[in-house]
């Protein structure tokens, strides 16, 4: 295992396989969508699979694929069961938003993939509408059933809007009572393509908290798993868990275990840096192993102890959730 500058263990990568997406969450990009990277671009699956080879060497056990939506590229499947196949990553998983993934799900399963998280902000159809500006709702919500069918650990992402979505807290919250899914809620983070300034931040993990807490005054906490970006609870009697991403309002820099490759490889030792190393120009430049582990161990041992704190000191974002791959 590598660790970092700072004694964290480089365990989990977060491999962003496109930066297209299917739906047009208002808060991640504009309605007419970001300008996406040309195809060249973009790393290839064999690119791609050498860079995580590399990387489970030194020590990286946890690849989640993310996007954009993984599922808008083509061969998609045929590069996770690649991925599956190599030595030492024991936990490979996704985030997708569902549109597509339900035929898919099947396979997923027998290729090894225990976890998925789905990005799901309401139960409504209207407002599923108005918020990724596509009317998807049935097809993600048959992601849904399919993945609890499939026996994958499903945990739902919503992201708490003041104005779009807070009556949706308690039926999300109560898919608890009889599914096993752990859903999760987000504060929203100002990364929607185009470039506001910090917004206030109405719904803090606090006041998601209390309002859950109002409606079920027996919520527990539990211990939360090592790494984990949320806080989680349950009521009991439920199956499923809840969990709370102070995405916004808090850090989790100490305990950060993740780097990043966005869809065109760049590396990212963080959420908040512009990339510490182009792993594509020296791919495309005929590096061997050895070189590419070098210029990986660098940038590990510069990590940036807080990338929060410099990033809040910043005042405008312009960049797209589905550039970073959250
Ligand atoms: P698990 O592997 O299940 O723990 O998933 P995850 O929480 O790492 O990943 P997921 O893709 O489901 O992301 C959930 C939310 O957490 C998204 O809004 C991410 O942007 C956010 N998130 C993930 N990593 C970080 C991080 O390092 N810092 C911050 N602030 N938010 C993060
Ligand atoms: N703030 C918080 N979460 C976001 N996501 C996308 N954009 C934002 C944002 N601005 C979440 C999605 C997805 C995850 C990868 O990132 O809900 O589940
Ligand atoms: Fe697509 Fe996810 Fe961004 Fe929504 S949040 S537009 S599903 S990448």
């Amino acid at each position: 295992m590598i660790y970092d500058n700072h004694n964290r263990p480089i365990s989990y990568l977060r491999l962003a396989v496109t930066d297209r997406c299917n739906l047009r969450c208002f808060y991640c990009m504009p309605e007419e969508g970001i300008k996406y990277l040309p195809k060249h671009q973009v790393l290839t699956f064999e690119e791609m699979e050498r860079l995580v080879r590399v990387l489970a060497r030194l020590g990286v056990n946890k690849v989640r694929i993310t996007g954009g939506e993984p599922f808008v590229r083509s061969g998609l499947m045929a590069f996770m069961h690649r991925l599956a196949d190599i030595n030492g990553l024991t936990d490979l998983s996704m985030t997708t938003n569902g549109v597509l993934t339900g035929p898919h799900v099947a396979e997923l399963a027998a290729l090894g993939v225990r976890s998925v998280n789905l990005s799901l902000d309401t139960l409504d159809r209207a407002r599923f509408h108005k918020i990724t500006r596509r009317d998807e709702l049935p097809a993600v919500l048959k992601t849904l059933d399919a993945l609890l069918e499939a026996g994958i650990q499903t945990k739902i992402n919503a992201v708490v809007m003041e104005g779009q979505n807070t009556q949706d807290l308690i039926p999300l919250t109560d898919l608890t009572r009889t599914l096993p899914v752990d859903v999760r809620f987000i504060e929203e983070m100002p990364f929607n393509g185009e470039g506001s300034h910090y917004p206030i931040l109405h719904w803090t993990h606090r006041r998601i908290i209390d309002e859950i807490r109002a409606h079920f005054p027996t919520l527990e906490k539990l211990p939360d798993p090592p790494f984990s970006t949320s806080a989680n609870y349950q009521i009991p009697s439920h199956q499923g868990t809840i969990g709370v991403i102070a995405a916004f309002s808090r850090t989790f820099c100490g305990t950060c275990n993740r780097i990043r490759l966005t869809a065109q490889g760049t590396l990212k030792t963080c959420l908040y840096d512009n990339g510490v190393l182009d792993a594509r120009a020296l791919l495309r430049s005929g590096a061997s192993d050895e070189e590419l582990t070098a210029a990986f161990l660098q940038a590990f041992a510069h990590r940036p102890a807080n990338g929060f704190e410099a990033e809040q000191e910043r005042s405008v974002v312009t960049e797209s959730m589905a550039t970073i791959g959250g």
